[in-house]
């Protein structure tokens, strides 16, 4: 598929809950730092952010697979002298399978580096640390103006945003983002310096660091030991550097100690990290919207594809290894999803949403100014959604469905190659590059590849889009096919795999030896992917023909709020900037009558053992040290903590992130939302809302106890 699912996660924003809320850190001195202090922090402000004195900040890291990353994936921090980095299992999850195959069966066995030379190199994996954000509003805002038209605006924001960056740079030195913030009200600009060798250091068993699997995911209580460990790389004068045997360890400007002397309920806690993307300003408009159009199609595409991978996936280990990676991260938004929707019914988000909008035409009816100004944000939002109503089906269909299947994707990296070898004559030496860069992409395409599983996407996939997308809306190819092949899409599928080149790595080698436009233009794969990206670029076109009016909407609506609330202190939603959010370990209720405590432990991973189910299989050293009660330092009482609950604000991005006590020291590491309060990216919710996290005591028995990887050990700073 071409576009990502981005996972999503309102509230009434009356007073914001001391919880809730991802802050900027150069606010926090003057926004939260007093608050922080009253709820158990003891360290200084210049302690948590600075930009001349080495600061927590400093040990918080953006994972990217690019070395100019505009956005992370998760969250890491540093917590040794030599660049030694903690984050979540599943954010190493790509990469451990990576480097795993049926004989070295890393998401299996576990990995670990018993000495920096057995450290695995990877490919497309950075780490960027910030060197300083500051508030380019100034530079930006008074640039445009109220007249001009949405594109306009956009076009000279673009201009002026990568101005901004060019001026931060040094020359390429720096990684510098500007981002937009509170719908466009707001601008701020980002430094990083970005570290591009990055090595697997350590990762134990999937069935530790993924334990519960996907009928966990998202759910308390949970027992799962979510994290792997990597180490930063520099060059030997301390600069970033590509992957070389000459590089070293980065000795970085601060590292986290950890705490094992463990959480008690009510301790202050902070998280920092990379959050993704909330929409906690979003309308009712948008809120129903997402329950009604966007989330359901996602859900039913979404839903086939895990279906038919899975099947294969149980069959043979070696298909297991290949989609692994794809299958937890199309599983995890697939549920997210469901978790959303289903959130949002219960907790009635679109009523909630309702009451602000309500206040905000009450408080804008007030005087002409506010009229003038706001008359038209509720409109525009409304207009652009309904246009959006039309058309979203499509396209979902088109990116996830017709477009699904690797078959079709990825003859698309291919015509380039074609309009080269049309162009031969004029051009002789083009197609070179491109076709050495195609054998090097080809090698990673197929290792991860199955022909079988893909056919079956095709023929599922495409049965699904004639059965649920009305005819007269379906494209000419499309129902050529379906008539061609009397409406079986096996045949259909069958056959193309029998006849493309795209079909196995042979027979594509062998065209790259000798490559002929024509060969191209005949292959019907080829052919049947132009058609479908020529297709959902169309239905993208509706899509986009609203964004102006939503944006347009959204900043004027935002903007009306603030200035309905002088006195009230808003938070921006999540944008993959640096973030930090506090509160406490807390407990809390699901439901009448339910109580959940706010820590797991290891005899919690005993009782959901069960040996009949992939998901729920206990390692044989674990049980051996459970039943000995071996926790050496890391337990207590015979017991020993697994994950732990805290009432921080977070979303997808902060996976791995720091879980900090009031002493500046690592406690956990966040990595996952809770069942009962999915909706909690459109709207917080402060009773039910919690992140959970592994406990830095579990993580450390299982690298000490489990693993032996004493030599990690001694390179922590430990506080016992
Ligand atoms: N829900 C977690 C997140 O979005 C990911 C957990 C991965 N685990 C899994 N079973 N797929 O950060």
């Amino acid at each position: 598929m071409i576009l990502g699912v981005c996972l999503l996660w309102t509230s009434t924003w009356a007073v914001t809950p001391p919880d809730e809320g991802m802050w900027l850190p150069i606010f926090v001195e003057r926004l939260n730092y007093t608050d922080m202090q009253e709820m158990g922090l003891k360290l200084s402000a210049d302690e948590i952010y600075s930009i001349n004195n080495s600061s927590i900040k400093d040990a918080i890291v953006g994972l990217s697979s690019s070395a100019s990353p505009s956005g992370y994936f998760c969250t890491g921090e540093i917590v040794s002298n030599q660049g030694l980095l903690f984050t979540n299992h599943h954010c190493g999850y790509d990469i451990i399978q990576q480097h795993s195959s049926v004989e070295y069966d890393y998401l299996k066995d576990g990995f670990w580096a018993r000495s920096l030379e057995e450290e695995l190199p990877n490919e497309a994996l950075t780490a960027s640390f910030l060197i300083r954000m500051d508030d380019v509003t100034d530079s930006i805002i008074p640039l445009l103006s109220d007249t001009m038209s949405e594109g306009a605006r956009s076009s000279k924001v673009r201009e002026l945003r990568s101005n901004l960056e060019e001026s931060a740079s040094e020359d390429g030195k720096y990684n510098v983002v500007v981002k937009s913030f509170f719908e466009g009200n707001e601008y701020y600009r980002f430094v990083y310096q970005v570290y591009t060798d990055v090595r697997l250091v350590g990762a134990p068993p999937s069935d530790i660091g993924k334990y519960g699997g996907d009928t966990d995911n998202w759910m308390w209580p949970r027992h799962t030991g979510d994290f792997s460990i990597f180490r930063v790389y520099c060059a030997p004068d301390g600069s970033p550097a590509d992957y070389s045997e000459e590089n070293v360890p980065l000795t970085p400007k601060y590292h986290l100690p950890v705490s094992i002397k463990g959480v008690e309920k009510d301790d202050f806690a902070m998280i920092w990290g990379y959050p993704g993307s909330t929409q906690r300003y979003m309308t009712s408009y948008g809120v129903k919207f997402s329950l009604n159009h966007f989330n359901p199609s996602i859900i039913d595409l979404l839903g086939k594809t895990l279906e038919i991978m899975k099947e294969d996936m149980d069959a043979d280990r070696e298909v297991d290894i290949m989609y692994a990676s794809e299958y937890a991260s199309l599983a995890n938004s697939w549920k997210y999803l469901i978790g959303q929707s289903r959130g949002v019914k219960r907790l009635d988000v679109v009523d909630k949403k309702k009451k602000i909008e309500d206040e905000f035409t009450q408080w804008m009816n007030q005087n002409e100014e506010r009229k003038e100004k706001y008359g038209e944000a509720l409109n525009l939002i409304k207009k652009g959604y309904e246009q959006n109503e039309g058309t979203i089906k499509l396209m979902l269909y088109y990116n996830l469905g017709l477009m699904g299947p690797g078959i079709i994707s990825y003859p698309q990296e291919f015509s380039q190659l074609e309009k080269q070898l049309e162009d031969i004559k004029e051009n002789p030496e083009a197609p070179e590059r491109t076709i050495a860069l195609l054998k090097e992409g080809m090698v990673d395409h197929f290792k991860d590849y199955n022909p079988p599983t893909d056919q079956k996407l095709l023929a599922g996939l495409y049965a699904m889009f004639a059965r649920d997308i009305p005819v007269e809306q379906q494209p000419e190819f499309f129902k050529e096919i379906t008539n061609k092949y009397k409406g079986d899409y096996n045949k259909f599928a069958a056959e193309v795999f029998d006849k493309s080149i795209f079909a196995n790595e042979d027979r594509l080698n062998e065209f790259l030896e000798n490559p002929k436009a024509k060969k191209l233009q005949k292959d019907p794969a080829y052919i049947l992917s132009g058609k479908v990206m020529e297709g959902l670029l169309a239905s993208m076109g509706g899509y986009r023909g609203s964004q102006g009016d939503l944006n347009q909407g959204n900043r004027l609506f935002v903007a009306g709020l603030m200035e309905m609330n002088p006195d009230k202190v808003f938070y921006p939603d999540a944008n993959s900037t640096m973030r930090l959010s506090y509160g406490s370990v807390e407990d809390y209720f699901p439901a009448d009558a339910v109580h959940y405590d706010y820590v797991t432990h290891l005899y919690g991973v005993m009782e959901k053992e069960d040996p009949t189910n992939p998901e729920f299989i206990v390692p044989e050293k674990l049980k051996q040290l459970y039943e000995t009660r071996d926790y050496g330092r890391y337990g207590k009482d015979g017991k020993l903590v697994t994950c732990f609950l805290t009432t921080n604000d977070i979303t997808g991005g902060n996976s791995g992130s720091p879980v900090i006590n009031g002493n500046g020291e690592l406690i956990g590491l966040a990595f996952d939302g809770n069942w009962e309060a999915m909706s909690g990216d459109i709207a917080f919710e402060p009773e039910l809302q919690r992140t959970i996290c592994v406990d830095t005591r579990y993580v450390l028995f299982i690298i000490d106890k489990f693993a032996g990887a004493t030599n990690l050990i001694d390179e922590l700073t430990i506080i016992e």
